[in-house]
């Protein structure tokens, strides 16, 4: 008889210990150790795995590369967030909240991939095969090469795997699918552990690209232990405001890519479309009439120029200590740059509550945003306005001094496509190669410069 044995884990990190805790002592999270009952040849079964085809040593230059190692999946923001398509045999997760779009973004690439005749199988284990049928018609998605599985064993749908051995598998979603050998609830740690460990062997030896969705918590990291993320190739957090109809692909984590990449889609009725141009999103709210505290600054997502307004509010405080908010800045950016502002520029905050925005929803951590948010912040405490047609990029130093930023050029000629006609930028960055016509450089090289410089009228 097998002796049936329960231990604690933590829903958070996947810490366990063999009696409960109300706080972890590995992440510290209260009252995240829920109890899970495991059979005691657990162990025994999920260490069944099949070798690696090529197990025994081998030269490295002996290995021959195949050519057609990436899958493009005709969406070339998916391509590129991916570093140029999913790469064969690799295990990719896909986090994001509920209702965001994972299942319509897998959906729509597994057509995409089907299409270019790569058998691809889609195993749902949260709706049934005629809920995505319905799906897929109303996104267009078609092809003689696509596969549906709606099953939540991971063994059952192994064994659908080895029947019509597919080149790429989608598992909507892995919170939902359960392991025989563990007899925990679906969900918890030790099943999404024992199912990715599963697929991982399976992507692994048989050179199947499995993509995996994920659930997010509420705090917005994928559910389950950290464990999933060190198992898998890559990690894609898809993210938006749901009030909104664009969403933002973003990579944690890529072995075969650059983690800096970000895709932006717009949700239509028909499913995602591409966002070729996200600066005119961005900036597609920007009212004509001119407001103290709005500027425009240029920063690069990856290897992409983005160009995203910034906006400033500053009033006197009814607190007895000033608040300071940022939205898609990081927060300790801004009490620097406010401090710079105090001391070399003497503009007094400390009774003011501070409030900055990075519209759109992005979530910038590039230095040379920081000139852009210092005028948003100076321009609304003295009431002046930035030339609306100026575009503002640099990074500040604490003396007060403008530092160099990387990509100028990129972010020059991005601005002057969208019609800006002068730019701010570091002395240090001076001269500008292939500079555009249509674009006036300014160079500065101290706070106090810039802002006397940028001030319209
Ligand atoms: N007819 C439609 N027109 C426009 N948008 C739609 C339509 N139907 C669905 N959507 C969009 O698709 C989203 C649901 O997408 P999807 O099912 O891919 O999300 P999900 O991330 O897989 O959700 P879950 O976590 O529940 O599985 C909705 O939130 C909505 O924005
Ligand atoms: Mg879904």
């Amino acid at each position: 008889m097998v002796k049936v044995k329960s231990k604690w884990v933590c829903q958070q990190c996947g810490y366990e210990t063999s009696g409960y805790l109300g706080k972890c002592p590995d992440c510290s999270g209260w009252g995240t150790l829920t109890e899970e009952v495991t059979a005691k040849d657990n162990k025994a079964a999920s260490l069944k795995f099949d070798k690696f085809p090529d197990s025994t040593p081998q030269l490295l230059r002996d290995i021959s590369l195949d050519e057609n190692i990436r899958y493009k999946t005709g969406m070339a923001e998916l391509d590129n967030v991916l570093g140029g398509g999913f790469v064969k045999g690799s295990l990719v997760l896909i986090g994001g909240d509920p209702g965001i779009g994972k299942s319509t973004i897998t959906l729509q690439s597994s057509g995409n991939l089907a299409k270019t005749g790569l058998k691809t199988l889609y195993a749902s284990a949260e709706e049934s095969s005629s809920q995505i049928k319905m799906c897929s018609e109303r996104l267009g998605v078609d092809s003689e090469n696509l596969y549906l599985l709606t099953e939540t064993n991971i063994e059952e749908i192994k064994k659908g795997i080895e029947q019509i051995s597919p080149k790429v598998v989608i598992i909507d979603s892995i919170q939902a699918v359960y392991s025989m050998n563990v007899s925990s609830s679906p969900g918890s740690v030790s099943q999404v552990r024992e199912c990715c460990s599963i697929l991982m062997n399976l992507a692994k030896c048989s050179g199947i690209t499995i993509i995996l969705i994920s659930h997010v918590t509420k705090d917005g990291v994928i559910a389950g232990p950290k464990v999933l993320e060190h198992m898998v190739d890559t990690v894609l957090y898809f993210e938006g405001d749901r009030y909104k109809s664009y969403r933002i692909l973003r990579t944690m984590k890529n072995r075969f890519g650059s983690t800096n990449e970000l895709g932006i889609f717009n949700m239509e009725s028909t499913g995602l479309t591409e966002v070729t141009n996200p600066s005119e999103l961005f900036l597609s709210e920007r009212t004509d009439s001119i407001t103290s505290g709005s500027v425009v600054i240029a920063v690069n997502e990856g290897t992409r120029p983005i160009l995203v307004e910034i906006q400033a509010l500053v009033g006197t405080t009814s607190y007895p200590t000033p608040r300071r908010v940022a939205t898609g800045i990081g927060y300790n950016r801004v009490l620097q740059i406010l401090a710079v502002l105090e001391k070399r520029v003497g503009l007094n905050l400390s009774k003011q509550d501070v409030y900055v925005n990075a519209v759109g929803g992005i979530n910038t951590q590039e230095p040379s945003a920081d000139l852009g948010v210092a005028l948003a912040v100076a321009t609304c405490a003295r009431n002046v306005t930035v030339d609306p047609s100026t575009v503002i990029i640099g990074e500040i130093g604490l003396s007060g001094e403008i530092r160099r930023v990387s990509n100028l050029e990129q972010k020059i000629s991005e601005s002057e496509k969208l019609g800006f006609k002068k730019a701010i930028v570091p002395t240090s960055n001076l001269p500008v190669k292939n500079k555009p016509e249509n674009i006036e450089i300014i160079g500065v090289s101290r706070l106090i410069e810039a802002i006397s410089k940028s001030i319209s009228g």
